[in-house]
């Protein structure tokens, strides 16, 4: 998912949200014995108030599918997000409690902002996180950069997170923590949580085997960490079960992997997995008011030719996405197919995050080496092969690009699951397009009529990018509808229902107002 337009901020959308809240409805995540509110807790916050270049305060939401996922979740349920406050005028709209009311256009929750000193962000975001455990949970371990002052920090902050979301919770709270940021906070939260609140942690990256993550010195006191939520979550089986393998290696765990359940403290610890979903619904509306006329004209923006074949590509600008293996495929494909030349452009939307790591730097580099040069060997004056779109679009441009492209290319060296998969299929109003996978994605596991590609393998993506661009409509048709039906059936509702479901007593159910879950 990508950046939507920047919003201008109203001089109304200044404190918080609760009394409001309290009002209208005492909380809106409800079961049938008790009504629960939501603290989410995630490192990336929605919304980012940020200066303009006029000096005024202009709201952005950051790019990654994960906030731009949860957000109407949290829209519709009322609660409360604790988040990094990043952005240059975060502070200044912001109330005595670091709170401050969102979406600013339609205010519906209660953002709770936690400030970061430079040298916190270095260790525990530039650091830890995205230079230990990023690298190690995608089992890149080559790639893993270890300083000590990095530790120290991770640990402070998530302490100094689990406090904020502590002051936000109540006896009714189900706190929600997100992703591999905060493996510490859920302790700091355990010691102060009232009597009748509960936690759950999902993980959105994989989670590599014990003979992997052992790698990090500090590896049993993260599984510690995360076991002191009551649920912990993954997409997908394989990322539980190495989970699972973890957890048995601690001494005071006891693990049964059939029940997926972890004993430990008297405490029994859910471990499950529960593939996300995504807004089908919304997002094929949106695709659907993006009609052949404003196709033309943002193709018309970029110099693609509208009338020939478009293939997509949607990424964060990261080393784990393959974006240099998949230009190599190309390469490869019009090298083999010539009769492709000027009958199919690559259109390749990037988003930039974590540059001030290196690593991510040469990715960026490399991404642009291989385009320039793919460009250069192939590129005539009438067509460009591959288009870099690296500037904002919005969402309906996006899941406009979506639909009217013929092939999406998803191939990632590993993916915890991979969201944009699943937006393309739900943009293909027409069920036309074909959607190409690489088998190291979570998503892999349930998008199963997708034609599977290895990454690593450029002549065999070359050959399904030759493949997916031949098929009969029939098939393609075959192939999409059965696609669409998966990602429809188990969309974002669902997947937030099971997950929370998973933190109330058998028998019992939680149920979203609102929505139809
Ligand atoms: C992945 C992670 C998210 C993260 C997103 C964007 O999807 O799972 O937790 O927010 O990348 O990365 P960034 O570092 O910019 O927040």
């Amino acid at each position: 998912m990508s950046e939507t337009p920047s919003v201008e901020l109203t001089d109304d959308i200044r404190p918080n949200v609760d009394d409001r809240i309290a009002a209208e409805a005492e909380t809106t995540l409800e079961d049938e014995e008790t009504e629960r509110d939501l603290v989410v807790v995630s490192n990336r916050e929605p919304y980012q108030h940020e200066y303009d270049s006029d000096g005024s305060v202009v709201v952005e939401e950051p790019v990654g599918g994960l906030t731009a996922g949860l957000d109407p979740v949290v829209q519709k349920t009322q609660g409360d997000w604790v988040a990094w406050g990043d952005g240059d005028a975060d502070a200044v709209v912001t109330d005595d409690d670091d709170c401050v009311a969102v979406p600013p256009d339609d205010e519906r929750y209660t953002l709770r902002r936690v400030w970061l000193e430079d040298e916190e962000v270095e260790g525990y975001y530039y650091g830890y996180s995205n230079r230990v455990l990023w690298p190690l949970c995608h089992d890149l371990v080559d790639r893993v950069e270890m300083e000590p002052d990095y530790w120290d920090t991770y640990r402070s902050v998530n302490e100094s997170f689990g406090e904020a979301a502590v002051e936000r919770a109540t006896e009714n709270s189900t706190v929600w923590i997100q992703d591999y940021h905060f493996c510490l906070a859920p302790k700091t939260i355990r010691e102060s949580l009232p009597d009748g609140a509960s936690m759950v942690q999902f993980w959105h990256i994989p989670w590599p085997a014990w003979d992997t993550f052992r790698v990090v010195p500090h590896a049993e006191e993260l599984v510690e960490g995360l076991l002191s939520n009551d649920v912990v979550g993954f997409h997908i089986d394989r990322y539980r079960d190495n989970f699972l393998e973890c957890a048995a290696q601690l001494d005071d765990t006891r693990v049964d992997r059939d029940a997926g359940v972890v004993h430990v403290d008297g405490r029994t610890v859910e471990v499950g997995a529960f593939e996300m979903g995504v807004d089908a619904d919304r997002i094929a509306e949106t695709a659907e008011t993006f009609d052949h006329h404003a196709w033309a004209h943002l193709a018309g923006k970029y110099d693609i030719d509208p009338n020939i074949n478009v293939a997509v590509g949607v990424d964060r600008i990261d080393y784990t996405k393959g974006i240099p293996k998949r230009i190599d495929a190309l390469e490869q494909f019009w090298e083999e197919h010539p009769e492709w030349r000027g009958e199919l452009t690559f259109v390749q939307k990037s988003s930039h995050s974590r540059s001030q790591i290196p690593a991510y730097q040469r990715a960026a580099n490399e991404v642009e080496e291989a385009i320039e040069r793919v460009n250069d060997r192939f590129g005539t004056e009438d067509w460009q092969p591959i288009v870099h779109v690296d500037d904002h679009l919005s969402q309906r441009e996006l899941f406009g690009l979506y639909r009217h492209a013929d092939i999406a290319l998803v191939s990632p060296l590993r993916d915890g699951l991979n969201l944009v998969a699943k937006e393309y299929v739900a943009a293909q109003v027409e069920d036309d397009g074909v959607l190409l996978l690489s088998e190291f994605a979570g998503a892999h596991q349930t998008l199963d009529e997708a034609v599977t590609i290895n990454p690593y393998s450029p002549e065999g993506f070359a050959e399904a990018i030759h493949q997916s661009l031949s098929m009969t409509a029939v098939e393609r048709g075959r192939r999409m509808r059965s696609l669409r039906s998966v990602v429809t059936e188990h969309d974002l509702d669902d997947w937030v229902a099971e997950l929370l479901t998973a933190t109330v007593p058998d028998g019992e159910e939680f149920t979203v107002e609102g929505t139809d879950v």
